[in-house]
């Protein structure tokens, strides 16, 4: 038996956060109140009692800020309002005080590396003129070439094209993700002050906590001459002068946002989205910078044991060089969804046994043809895993429809598609509209009860069977196994601890919490005999004490 223990246990109101289940709302495609098929504010407060049913500690939502959704609202147009087509800062309000009514945090995301290019500051930079205080608060440079008609550098964009857009008057301006999401330039004070406001803004507001967008790529070396593509691949990651990605003083940034959240009781929380190499995470999850940091590697991850155990053992050991707790994720709104992946074949692994393409992009691109895809077979194991998942310690991230078993929309007709990776990388990649496709509430209706109109991304005729209307109704459903699990982790959660169990199989994951709390994840299908103890929940319905195949159970013992 090995034993992996995290540095902190503590229960108190300040730490909620550390074994928190944390619900994403992707806000535009949950609930829509006012019928323009769009979701909104008044949605989420509508559906506010389902939360609690669901027993969530918090939520976190997804950008609903003045945008034009360029990528999603993560163009941000003014970070201290709401877009009015998402409801007001009343409503906002309304909305905090109904799901803290109910005992749910309110974790907000925030977008620091860009703004959009209708940010008020975009809009004075661009009239400003070359050299003016205005453009400094961006990355503004010449292009080169003769007439400075070629881009300042090759560099290529997250989402495909070049990273670099010429404006009227000649110059150039950086942007990492789409061309509407300009770069800020973080060496400039005004830009840090503006951010400390905001973070203000909300807490002021009862905002719990905040998931920080890219918070690796803030602070950039671009002092000339900017180095060619080539030279930024060649460059090595994870040493902290790497001239865009994960550089050391960003935590600077951080120091002084920790000093904003720390001056409230209880201190505002942070999650970091830093996509770095492993042992620059715990940098990231310090209390000193910003106390928490997304693990993605499940996301990444096969339904498959050695994989599971590898990455548990690992980010345990990092969370403990923290002290931070570790984050566990299998969906969200950038990646296919887990129940569609898992019934998908396995990823094609490259010799540091990272996949080579992220899981089930590939099938997205043909199109997603069955019968490639085993749905029953990808939900069975999604149950499994996300039972594994929550009995992890730590806080679990679940991603808005994951509870009812959804599966990934592949078939999204070209006209409809929104997500700017569909448009800048033709041929290479579908993008992320298929796990954002607005929720199915009800078996038949509008939109399945999502709201009054068409939503802004079709639904599938299947959505019916994946509806929360017809999961109510069914005992077996995906929904109340997360009822079942998520009443029973609150029960049985204490210490941030677990401890190996021996199986004897390597296709069967055993582990104990304190006070006896036991799962057992057989990902293989030959069944298993459960280890003794009193049968909690299973995520199939199964006879005795010999588990089924690719099947989670938890014991007391
Ligand atoms: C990460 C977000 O999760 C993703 O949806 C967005 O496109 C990029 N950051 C850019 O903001």
């Amino acid at each position: 038996m090995t034993e992996v223990v995290a540095e902190v246990v503590s229960t108190d109101a300040a730490d909620w956060w550390r074994q928190a289940v944390v619900y994403q709302i992707y806000p535009r495609s949950f609930a829509d109140a006012n019928g323009d098929g769009l979701g909104d504010v008044q949605g989420i407060i509508s559906r506010a009692d389902y939360l609690a049913a669901l027993g969530v500690d918090a939520v976190w939502l997804s950008p609903f800020y003045p945008s034009a959704l360029a990528d999603g609202g993560y163009d941000v147009d003014d970070y201290r309002d709401v877009d009015p087509r998402l409801g007001s800062l009343d409503d906002f309000d309304a909305m905090v005080e109904a799901l803290h009514a109910r005992g749910i945090k309110v974790v907000v995301d925030i977008v620091p590396n860009h703004t959009s290019n209708r940010h008020e500051w975009f809009q004075e930079a661009l009239a400003a003129g070359r050299g003016s205080a205005a453009r400094d608060r961006y990355i503004f440079r010449e292009g080169t070439g003769p007439d400075g008609s070629e881009p300042p550098a090759d560099w290529t964009s997250m989402f495909g094209g070049s990273a670099w857009e010429r404006v009227a008057d000649g110059q150039w301006y950086l942007h990492l993700f789409a061309p509407e999401q300009p770069d800020l330039n973080w060496a400039n004070r005004e830009v840090r002050d503006d951010f400390l406001k905001t973070l203000r803004f909300w807490s002021d507001r009862g905002v719990d906590g905040f998931r920080v967008d890219v918070a690796h790529a803030l602070t950039k070396d671009l002092s000339d001459p900017l180095p060619s593509t080539a030279d930024l691949l060649a460059l090595p990651r994870g040493t902290g002068n790497h001239p865009i990605w994960d550089r050391d003083e960003v935590h600077e940034i951080y120091a002084e946002w920790r000093e904003v959240f720390n001056s409230y009781d209880p201190p505002r929380t942070a999650v970091a989205e830093a996509w770095v190499e492993t042992h620059r995470v715990p940098l990231y999850a310090s209390p000193t910078s910003l106390g928490q940091a997304f693990n993605f590697d499940l996301v990444q991850a096969d339904f498959d044991a050695a994989q599971f155990r590898r990455i548990i053992d690992a980010n345990l050991e990092l969370a403990a060089k923290s002290g931070s707790s570790s984050t566990w994720v299998l969906s969200n709104h950038d990646v296919v969804r887990h129940a569609t992946r898992y019934g998908l074949p396995p990823a094609e692994h490259g010799p540091d046994s990272r996949p080579i393409t992220e899981p089930g992009r590939a099938w997205l691109l043909t199109g997603g043809v069955e019968p490639v895809l085993d749905r029953d077979r990808g939900e069975r194991r999604a149950r499994a895993a996300s039972m594994l998942l929550l009995a992890l310690p730590g806080s679990a991230y679940l991603y808005q429809g994951e509870e009812l078993g959804l599966q990934e929309v592949a078939d999204i007709p070209a006209a409809d598609r929104q997500d700017p990776t569909f448009f800048r990388s033709p041929g290479v990649s579908v993008g992320r509209d298929g796990c954002r496709v607005p929720l199915p509430w009800t078996e038949a209706g509008e939109s399945h009860g999502f709201g009054a109109a068409a939503p802004h991304l079709p639904q599938p005729a299947w959505f019916a069977q994946w509806s929360v209307e017809a999961e109510e109704g069914d005992p077996a459903s995906t929904l109340h196994l997360y009822r079942r699990a998520l009443e029973l982790r609150h029960r049985l959660q204490s210490g941030e601890h677990l401890d190996w169990l021996e199986t004897g199989r390597d296709d069967v994951l055993a582990f104990r919490r304190p006070d006896g709390w036991v799962n057992v994840t057989n990902f293989g299908s030959t069944p298993t005999e459960l280890p003794d103890g009193e049968i909690l929940l299973a995520s199939e319905d199964f006879e005795g004490r010999t588990l089924p195949g690719e099947t989670t159970a938890w014991l007391r013992s």
